[in-house]
């Protein structure tokens, strides 16, 4: 079983308090940690939105979203977890009176007080400015800003330039949730715990790395910001570069978040940019057809969005060919992709060596090691491997995994990701969450993909919903005698 240390007690003022994170992620991490003891019975949880509603009301709307999440129910404690709860409806971006309650239930012991931004980015300055006005950026406040931040480098820019003229960059957590995955994490571990890797690492040994989030789900009642985001921007812009980043970047000194972030910039700004020439060879924009997923039928992307005869050219899949220019990984490609609606819910970081060089055995046998991370769903590692299949008949090799599931070793259900970032953000722990630089390199790199797009007139694929996306991305890896591992 998981140890859970207890962290101290803590305030958080959630503004979208009744919004759609809330519901699914926040409200649910805090209850389940409460579960388990790591939340303190003076915390304080302040749900702060628009719409009008009573405290009761809040809590009704808590439980519900807190039944409906993947974990244990338990009534009993929820009545004590209850407690905790407080609601407020105003416009965060005055400031003035209609702050009285929310500092009034703040608890001033010089506990850690978190306000969390699960609202729309565009508020985040002005809610910024008047969180300063009001008095409430103090040595204890830490804010967490939540995904996208910009939709490109100028605005991510000047969002960054607003919320640091109130808040000390080291009281920012810009969260990814894919950086609290226990496999992310997992990463980690396995790079720089086991002597084993770290030789291997490197283009000496590596062929390529395949990193593949691949979602069944459509809009999910997001058109509208989906449709003016796309998957680079929604997608590749943070959790597929930071799934990169940890697998590429140095050995940190140390797991301070300054050492592990300084080296996470040195990969992205390493990444080579594409340009009008090179990304048509090097990438792939496709949007999804009706088809069926599940073995249900689902509408197109453009029959989901609003309108009589909605027009959109926003790419739902994209797969790149993504080089890293420096010692370590000079000539490995990165093939990357991502897209909603594909055939099944699957995310995973494979990395391909090298065959051996000397073919001793039947060559139709010479497949070389796979290290595959899943993130999702049925968390763990394998390691494919060749070897000897028992018994007479000769020298018959077999291609078998040496597999740490997690659901096999370890508890059923571990802490989803919300829940290990927010008892970071309480620790003061920044090492999981992106630093503005980083943020603006990403940024950097996707602004000129998209702009080569743009010149390049880069056409928009068209994939069945259900499938794995268009021939393109398969022809993308074929162009170099390889495969997207889909296993
Ligand atoms: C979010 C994206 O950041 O991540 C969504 O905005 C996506 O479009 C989601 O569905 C995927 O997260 P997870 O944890 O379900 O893989």
């Amino acid at each position: 079983m998981a140890e859970f240390i207890p962290v101290e007690p803590f305030d958080i003022v959630i503004f979208g308090g009744t919004g759609d994170l809330s519901k699914r992620k926040l409200l649910p991490a805090l209850y389940h940690r409460f579960l388990d003891g790591q939340i303190h019975e003076t915390c304080r949880i302040i749900g702060v939105a628009r719409s009008k509603r009573t405290r009761e009301q809040f809590i009704e709307l808590a439980e519900e979203a807190c039944k409906a999440a993947n974990g244990e129910w338990d009534s009993k404690k929820w009545k004590a977890f209850a407690k905790l709860l407080e609601y407020d409806a105003m416009d965060i971006t005055t400031a003035g009176k209609q702050w009285d309650n929310v500092k009034s239930w703040l608890t001033n012991d010089g506990r850690p007080q978190i306000f969390y931004l699960a609202t729309t980015p565009l508020i985040y300055v002005d809610v910024c400015k008047v969180l300063g006005e009001e008095g409430l950026n103090t040595e204890h406040a830490r804010l967490v800003l939540e995904k996208p931040i910009g939709k490109d480098l100028a605005s991510a820019e000047a969002i960054n330039a607003g919320v640091g003229a109130v808040f000390d960059e080291k009281a920012i957590y810009r969260i990814d949730h894919y950086l609290g995955k226990e496999t992310v994490q997992n990463l980690l571990v396995l790079r720089f715990a086991n002597a084993l890797f770290e030789p291997v690492w490197s283009r000496n040994a590596i062929d390529h790395v395949q990193i593949t989030v691949a979602e069944s789900i459509g809009l999910e009642g997001r058109a509208d910001y989906y449709d003016r985001s796309g998957a680079v921007r929604d997608m590749i812009q943070n959790h597929l570069l930071q799934l990169l980043c940890l697998t590429a970047m140095e050995p940190p000194n140390s797991l301070h978040a300054d050492d592990v972030r300084m080296e996470k910039i040195k990969v992205l700004r390493a990444l080579k940019p594409f340009t009008e020439e090179t990304v048509a060879q090097n990438s792939v924009r496709a949007q999804y057809e009706a088809g069926l997923v599940d073995d249900e039928k689902v509408p197109s992307y453009l029959e989901t969005l609003s309108g009589d005869a909605p027009q959109s050219s926003t790419e739902t899949f994209a797969a790149l060919k993504v080089e890293i220019s420096n010692g370590r990984w000079a000539g490995v490609p990165f093939y990357l992709r991502t897209g909603k609606r594909m055939t099944d819910r699957r995310s995973s970081i494979m990395i391909q060596f090298k065959p051996t060089p000397h073919p001793l055995f039947d060559s139709a046998d010479r497949v070389p090691n796979r290290l595959v991370m899943r993130l999702q769903p049925d968390e763990g590692m394998k390691l494919f491997m060749q070897i000897k299949e028992p018994g007479p008949g000769g020298m018959r090799l077999k291609y078998l995994p040496l597999d740490l599931s997690y659901a096999e070793n370890f508890m059923v259900r571990y802490p989803d990701a919300y829940e290990r970032l927010l008892m970071d953000v309480v620790r003061g722990n920044l090492s999981l969450f992106m630093s503005r630089a980083e943020v603006e390199a990403a940024w950097r790199w996707v602004d000129q993909l998209l702009a080569s797009w743009e010149q390049s007139g880069q056409p928009l694929e068209q994939y069945p919903a259900g499938t794995q996306g268009p021939l393109q991305s398969a022809m993308l890896l074929d162009r170099d005698g390889r495969e997207w591992w889909d296993e």
